[in-house]
């Protein structure tokens, strides 16, 4: 199970602010089941977890199993809302081995990340995987124009046909795209790619259930069913009218408490490396729907205990601008003991027999009664194991949450206007056609 626990959060605002906001909430939350809020053409994920076709379901199950038999590397290409979520939720739940890089590993593809960056140095290092193992390629872009991926793409692709030829690299290449428009769909229906559909109705930051993250999932050895249900458990869960009892919507009311109270930051917080991009994936969804029209609580994380060596000093002590919501597992399902030493020169004896998680739960603790004491409020999202179940729900906990939190503060949850903005000036400074009178404009200022 997942539950929001608000005992060290609840000390910085008074029991009064959730019945003055309790019709907000409640008005915020009919929005989006009603779906007569702004975006609502954008809510196609609202239920799909409880409407997935089970024919799309197979046919990514088939295809992964496919990409797992023939590929030691799995190149998973796409950027924002079109990877994250894949990443988010293969490095939670797989053999951490494999975000270092590890080889194929009992019929597993390593997966590898691409058109995420404009770096032609990393790409090369991808590039040269291709000379070194069997590869598939799974290229992920809703518009089919996004010029990150597009040129990766467009490097690995010939990469890829060079060492398997034409044909059959069209075994190894699936495309996950838009239905009918854009640059892979028509590629992919040309030389014949499998190919998924992105759904018209769902937005790059809430794809992850959808093929764009479930392909690249499924590929890694992950149980989507387990994910699906885990997500549709959450559905049926928060759409739970009594708001009191409702975890996403209290999660969105606590958000929107401290923003009006001029808290300025969100830290998402970790105890386990491998959900630094879930994180990542977090960061995006919260900040791409809510940082808009000159509002909206910035979302940052912080991997611990690591950074509290480096940033902890300012979450402690800095400009009081910071609440932090920490992700808390309670069973990773591995135990590691610290054993005891009979010398005990390092003076850990006093934990010989402990399990790391104790070690790891403690310094949770204590890091959060630290925080508090210097006036940062802490939420804490207690996940019960880490498995593909709970990283269902966790999906869908912060999906619905982060909609209702968008209509409480009063904006389009579902659109990103602002992400054009620095496009249309590289293409202009690229001297791509038509962005002649943008550039001679951008050029008199440098
Ligand atoms: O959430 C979004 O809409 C964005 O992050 C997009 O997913 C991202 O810009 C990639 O777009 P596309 O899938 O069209 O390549």
């Amino acid at each position: 199970m997942l539950h929001l626990d608000l005992e060290q959060a609840d000390l910085f605002y008074s029991e009064d602010e959730f019945s003055l906001f309790e019709s907000q909430l409640q008005a915020a939350s009919d929005t989006l089941d009603q779906k007569t809020g702004a975006g609502s053409e954008f809510l196609g994920w609202l239920d799909l977890p409880s409407t997935m076709e089970s024919g799309l379901l197979e046919r990514i199950l088939q295809t992964a199993a496919q990409i797992r038999e023939i590929s030691d590397i799995l190149i998973v290409v796409g950027i924002g809302g079109s990877y994250l979520g894949a990443r988010a939720v293969i490095d939670a739940l797989s053999d951490p081995l494999r975000s270092m890089g590890h080889p194929k590993k009992e019929g597993i593809p390593a997966v590898v990340y691409a058109g995420h960056h404009l770096s032609g140095r990393e790409l090369a290092a991808v590039e040269s995987l291709i000379d070194r193992y069997d590869v598939s390629l799974n290229v992920i872009s809703k518009s089919g124009t996004t010029t990150e991926p597009a040129i990766a793409f467009r490097r690995l692709k010939a990469k890829i046909e060079e060492k398997y030829g034409v044909k059959g690299s069209a075994e190894r290449i699936v495309v996950t795209t838009d239905r009918s428009k854009g640059a892979l769909r028509s590629l992919a229906d040309e030389v014949g790619y499998e190919s998924f559909i992105v759904p018209d109705d769902i937005g790059g930051r809430y794809s992850v259930l959808t093929p764009v993250g479930l392909l690249p999932i499924a590929s890694a050895g992950i149980d989507i069913r387990a994910l699906l249900s885990g997500a549709k458990a959450a559905e049926q869960q928060y759409r739970e009218t009594d708001l009191a009892a409702n975890d996403a919507a209290r999660y969105a009311f606590c958000r929107n408490v401290f923003l009006r109270r001029g808290y300025a930051v969100e830290i998402l917080v970790n105890y386990e490396p491998g959900l630094h991009y879930m994180a990542e994936w977090w960061k995006q969804l919260f900040g791409e729907s809510e940082g808009k029209n000159g509002r909206g609580l910035f979302p940052a994380s912080l991997d611990f205990t690591t950074d509290l060596h480096s940033l902890g000093q300012y979450v402690q002590d800095g400009r009081r601008m910071l609440f932090e919501t920490v992700l808390d597992v309670k069973d990773t399902g591995v135990r590691v003991e610290v054993p005891e030493a009979s010398s005990d020169l390092d003076g850990l004896n006093y934990l010989a027999g402990k399990d790391m998680a104790y070690v790891n739960g403690r310094a949770m603790t204590a890091t959060a009664l630290a925080h508090v004491d210097g006036g940062v409020p802490n939420l804490r999202i207690v996940l019960d194991r880490l498995d593909a179940e709970h990283i269902g729900r966790l999906l869908y906990f912060f999906e619905r949450a982060c909609a209702i939190s968008g209509y409480l503060n009063a904006v389009n949850p579902f659109n990103q206007p602002g992400v054009e903005a620095y496009k249309q000036n590289m293409f202009a400074l690229l001297g791509k056609p038509g962005y002649e009178t943008l550039a001679a404009e951008l050029e008199s200022r440098l």
